[in-house]
């Protein structure tokens, strides 16, 4: 399976992006949601990096994620900060509720994990569908150009003095036609310079133009769409902006 964050590559996701790690995402999202009393849905809760700042400024989350490491830190981060949620283990389209959001939140490009077209678009159905009358759904994308740059790197994190993990990132393909990239990610574990562990996932991203998604949201039954630049709410977005969220209420 793809970009499946096993137990290494959740452990650098969460030695890279602890709760308490922001890109401006969880004060604009905070935000946005001030006016909602009830139920909010993440999917692709991860490690509750987003999830807990919710929590504690009152918010009550389900947090919904496919990989079973990533909802261990998300459940140790729970239990440190003294928060509640109830976290799913599930895919984004295998998940289904008769419970009603007031908003579905995807903060920082967990969207763009989704490489194929139509599944993405049905995804959108699927969480208008899950939305009470007028809940809002947010999705953040990466522009194009911050997926294009990535050049082939390595990365290393220290577990202890004489323990660390690497991340070594190269391109496979690029599909220009699919708008997906494709990069392999290697995962090893070293403790005292001795290879204890490798993990391999291939990791597929699907770039959106911001209109092109503004348009998918109309279709799958949302309104009063608004494009958003750099976290500024419904600032046209520039080329220097690192970040577009595209919001928009369910059409009832
Ligand atoms: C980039 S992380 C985002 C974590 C968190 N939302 C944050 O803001 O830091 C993306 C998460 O989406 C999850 N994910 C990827 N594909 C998924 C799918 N098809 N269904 C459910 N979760 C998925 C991954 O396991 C990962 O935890």
């Amino acid at each position: 399976m793809k970009n499946k964050y096993g137990a290494l590559a959740s452990l650098v996701y969460e030695l890279d992006k602890p709760v308490g790690v922001s890109f401006g995402d969880v004060e604009y999202y905070l935000k946005r949601l001030q006016q909602i009393d009830g139920l909010i849905l993440e999917p692709g809760v991860g490690n509750g990096r987003f999830l807990i700042p919710l929590l504690k400024a009152g918010k009550s989350v389900v947090g919904l994620d496919s990989s079973e490491p990533m909802l261990a830190h998300a459940r140790a981060a729970l239990t440190k900060h003294q928060v509640s949620a109830r976290l799913e283990l599930n895919t984004f389209q295998g998940y289904q509720t008769d419970e009603r959001y007031e908003a579905i939140v995807m903060p920082v490009g967990s969207f763009q994990l989704i490489d194929s077209f139509d599944t993405a678009t049905e995804l959108l159905a699927h969480f208008r569908n899950m939305l009470s009358e007028k809940g809002r759904l947010l999705i953040d994308i990466d522009p194009a150009h911050s997926i294009f740059l990535g050049e082939p790197s390595v990365r290393k994190w220290r577990l202890s003095p004489r323990d660390c993990v690497t991340l070594s990132t190269k391109r496979l393909a690029i599909d220009y036609v699919s708008q997906v990239t494709t990069e392999l990610h290697r995962y090893e574990l070293w403790e005292d310079g001795v290879l204890q562990k490798t993990e391999l996932e291939e990791f597929s991203l699907r770039w959106w133009g911001a209109n092109e998604l503004a348009l998918a949201f109309k279709v799958a039954g949302f309104t009063d769409i608004v494009i958003s630049g750099g976290y500024e709410f419904s600032r046209k977005p520039s080329n220097e902006d690192s970040i577009i969220t595209v919001e928009g209420v369910k059409k009832t």
